[in-house]
């Protein structure tokens, strides 16, 4: 890059991104974009495929994680065009028609490729897949989608009793459950309805609280019999069900978004508008919480776009106070939590984060992550079995070395930090960023001036 802010280099052997970023002390301006939402994406990739008939996907996410998807599909027999196209087209083989892969699938980074997919995988009568991760997704736990899908009948094996990657599936029809998920997860609850796509009868999914529902909204508008009860913690799929191609248009992922809302937030002089983001309101915690800290954001522009509410979002500069968060806002803002962090070092009081325990199991343990990241920028952050609780009250960081731990969202939550850090500020493993937001350097430079 440039004429850049940042300097980037790339370490060998790995090929890790190392990114220097000096004291910048400039205020983020203009009107940008981010890509396409990674869970719409995941979605339109998967029922494209299973469709009949062909799909049409605009602004598809060009993340590492949607080409996982892309990947697995492709290999059990779906046509996609280029995924660079303006328009992705999916040629879908129509429910229970997936090939039987002769290679392992693999997933990547991605657990919503991993847990969505099962579903599908342990559903196909009479194919045999094995499916597996990269190191991070290998620890990760898949027990809870194995437990509601063996109770349907599914046989699935895995290592550590049928927790954990590399897991092999022998598909089958399955029978149909009402599964009472003991956790607020839109990946076990979108997986169980998937595989009750094709099992004969109703099959359901109760949550504790709401979880993102873009599997609800795009499987009705794929044509599937599908009930939600009000206010949308049952959800039932009748089936066989027969899904018909269409076309989505992808809004902006909010969790993208979620950066420059805090970086505008914490940054004097700054005022951004974000353009064309997705703002479900079971994604919407983040405004709620940075609202509740008193940050300035204002929704312009409220329109919807094929079954999606999407808006322009502004965001000025303005004083924060600490707040404490808990309860159903957790599951609508859990992947904005490490970037809340950072807005709470920067706002008057002290900020609990409480309830989020999920944090410990996703791309990284993000509690540990960041209370570890941001205490060597020379914050105060105190780690809770299942939250942070954050000092606030600063008015700068500390540059330093600090790490990614290869978690995309940990690493671009530590670059919006580092904006307020004096001195120059290394993000060891920055190439992270490329799984869901493969321009968010480019983008910080631009917002930046640079
Ligand atoms: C996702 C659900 C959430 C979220 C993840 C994407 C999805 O995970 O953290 O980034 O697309 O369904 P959980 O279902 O584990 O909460």
């Amino acid at each position: 890059m440039t004429a850049s802010l940042f300097q980037i280099a790339s370490t060998p052997p790995h090929q890790q991104l190392t990114v220097t970023m000096p004291a910048a002390g400039v205020a983020l301006t203009g009107r940008i974009r981010v890509p396409g939402d990674k869970s719409i994406s995941h979605r339109a990739l998967m029922l494209g495929a299973i469709a009949q008939g062909e799909t049409r996907i605009q602004g598809l996410l060009l993340g590492e994680d949607p080409r996982s998807t892309a990947a697995c599909f492709a290999a059990m027999g779906v046509q996609l065009s280029d995924l660079e196209d303006d328009w992705v087209v999916v040629k879908g083989v129509g429910l229970g028609n997936l090939q039987e892969p002769t290679a392992v699938l693999d997933a990547g980074n991605s657990g919503t490729t991993l847990r969505l997919m099962l579903g599908l995988l342990a559903s196909h009568p009479d194919r045999f897949f094995t499916v597996t991760g990269d190191d991070s997704l290998r620890s990760r736990p898949m027990g809870r989608v194995i437990k509601p899908l063996t109770a349907m009948g599914a046989q699935i094996w895995g290592r550590q009793h049928n927790t954990l990657a590399p897991l092999a599936v022998q598909g089958q029809a399955l029978q149909p459950t009402h599964y009472h998920s003991p956790v607020a997860s839109a990946q076990v609850k979108s997986c169980v309805l998937l595989a009750g796509l094709l099992t004969e009868g109703q099959t359901t999914v109760t949550e504790p609280s709401l979880s993102r529902d873009h599997s609800e909204r795009m499987l009705q508008a794929f044509g599937a019999d599908l009930t939600v009860d009000q206010p949308g913690c049952t959800v039932t799929v009748n089936g066989p069900a027969t899904l018909t191609g269409q076309t989505v248009i992808v809004p902006g992922d909010i969790s993208s978004a979620a950066f420059w809302l805090v970086g505008a937030a914490i940054t004097p002089g700054s005022e951004l508008v974000i353009e064309n983001v997705g703002i479900n309101p079971t994604r919407t915690g983040i405004l709620e919480a940075l609202r509740a800290m008193n940050a300035d954001i204002t929704l312009e522009n409220e329109r919807v776009v094929t079954g999606e509410p999407v808006a322009d979002l502004r965001v000025r500069h303005g004083p924060l106070t600490a707040a404490t968060f808990s309860g159903d806002l957790i599951p609508r803002m859990i992947d904005e939590i490490p970037v809340l962090a950072v807005a709470a070092l920067f706002a008057q009081g002290t900020t609990v984060i409480q309830d989020a325990a999920e944090l410990r199991v996703k791309e990284s343990d993000r509690i540990a992550a960041m209370a570890s990241e941001l205490n060597r920028l020379g914050a105060q952050v105190t780690e809770r079995p299942d939250g942070l609780e954050i000092v606030g009250g600063l008015s700068t960081l500390t540059g330093t070395n600090v790490d990614s731990f290869t978690d995309h969202r940990v690493g671009m939550s530590l670059a919006i930090a580092a904006l307020r850090a004096t001195g120059t500020t290394t993000l060891q493993r920055a190439e992270a960023a490329a799984i869901s937001y493969p321009t968010f350097w480019a983008t910080l430079n631009q917002v930046c001036g640079a």
